[in-house]
């Protein structure tokens, strides 16, 4: 019992000593360290954060030899304090001091994270003078994007394939729809060749390959995740004609078919 007691505590130490080598003062003992050096960050550990749009934040300020002082987390933006010690100041509800007994760990947690909640998050120690440790909060929300959008060209008879992108979904979507102008695409009807592959992990992907297209594939695609905002596409099914009818985004492609003619030239007259 005692000697397991013993090594709880050289094992406490041990751990203790390689976060102090760590930091910043090369050469002192261990147990100088601790007891010379005040309270301080250990920032390795009180990082920015990244957070999703209504899902919990948890910032954390982890202070090394607090002693009897005490932590605060104050709003930088509007000098709002919002904690102090265990208790939460703020009226806002949302808001709130998490810290267990013995820990170094000083945590602010914020439910349902709003836009305009991100910014600087000052943790204060009660020392004199006292010490800041700001921390970054940044609200970020679930974002889709076809790939190429939003118009595409495309010639008659080639593939259409669409690449839909989601990204910072809380959790993958459960399923991802695509739209062709309003009506679910359906991937057993009589026009066949249309297949759909979807990829769900922090990113998602949902590829929509059309084969063989017509000017009835023509029109506007959506790509509609679960639990993210829907992204359309125009897609453009060129009948042979020359892009120029169309009064913009013609010109470019037109220029790069010239260049690729231009380029094909040359390598024919090069090589004939
Ligand atoms: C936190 O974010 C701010 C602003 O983006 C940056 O200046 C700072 O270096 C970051 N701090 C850490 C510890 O990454
Ligand atoms: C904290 O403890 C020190 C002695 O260790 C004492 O001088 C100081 O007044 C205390 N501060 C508070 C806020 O209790
Ligand atoms: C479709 O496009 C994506 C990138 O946009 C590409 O990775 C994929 O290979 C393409 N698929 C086909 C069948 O062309
Ligand atoms: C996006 O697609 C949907 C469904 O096809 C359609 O109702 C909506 O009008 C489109 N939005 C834009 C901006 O084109």
């Amino acid at each position: 019992m005692w000697i397991l007691l013993y090594f709880t505590i050289l094992g406490t130490y041990t751990a203790f000593g390689a976060v102090q080598t760590g930091s910043a003062v090369p050469g002192n003992s261990v147990s100088d360290a601790a007891t010379t050096r005040g309270p301080h960050f250990d920032t390795a550990a009180s990082k920015n954060v990244t957070a999703l749009l209504g899902k919990t934040a948890y910032l954390n300020c982890r202070v090394k030899n607090l002693a009897n002082r005490t932590v605060s987390w104050v709003r930088h933006r509007d000098v709002h304090l919002l904690t102090v010690g265990h208790y939460t100041y703020t009226s806002d509800q949302r808001f709130r001091a998490i810290h267990q007994p013995h820990s170094e760990d000083w945590t602010l947690q914020i439910k349902y994270p709003q836009h305009r909640d991100s910014g600087i998050y000052e943790c204060q120690v009660s020392s004199t003078p006292h010490l800041s440790h700001f921390i970054h909060l940044t609200v970020i929300e679930p974002d889709t994007e076809i790939i190429g959008g939003p118009e595409l060209f495309i010639d008659r008879g080639s593939t259409i394939n669409l690449t839909c992108v989601v990204r910072h979904s809380p959790e993958p979507p459960a399923y991802i729809f695509w739209n062709h102008n309003e009506a679910i695409i359906s991937y057993s009807s009589s026009r066949g060749g249309v297949s759909v592959a979807t990829e769900r992990g922090e990113t998602s992907r949902s590829v929509l390959l059309i084969q063989k297209a017509t000017a009835s594939d023509s029109g506007n695609y959506q790509c509609n995740p679960s639990n993210a905002r829907p992204a359309n596409v125009s897609v453009h099914v060129l009948n042979g004609e020359h892009p120029e009818a169309m009064q913009h985004g013609g010109n470019q492609r037109m220029g790069s078919s010239v260049n690729i003619f231009a380029l094909l030239t040359i390598v024919l007259y090069t090589y004939c």
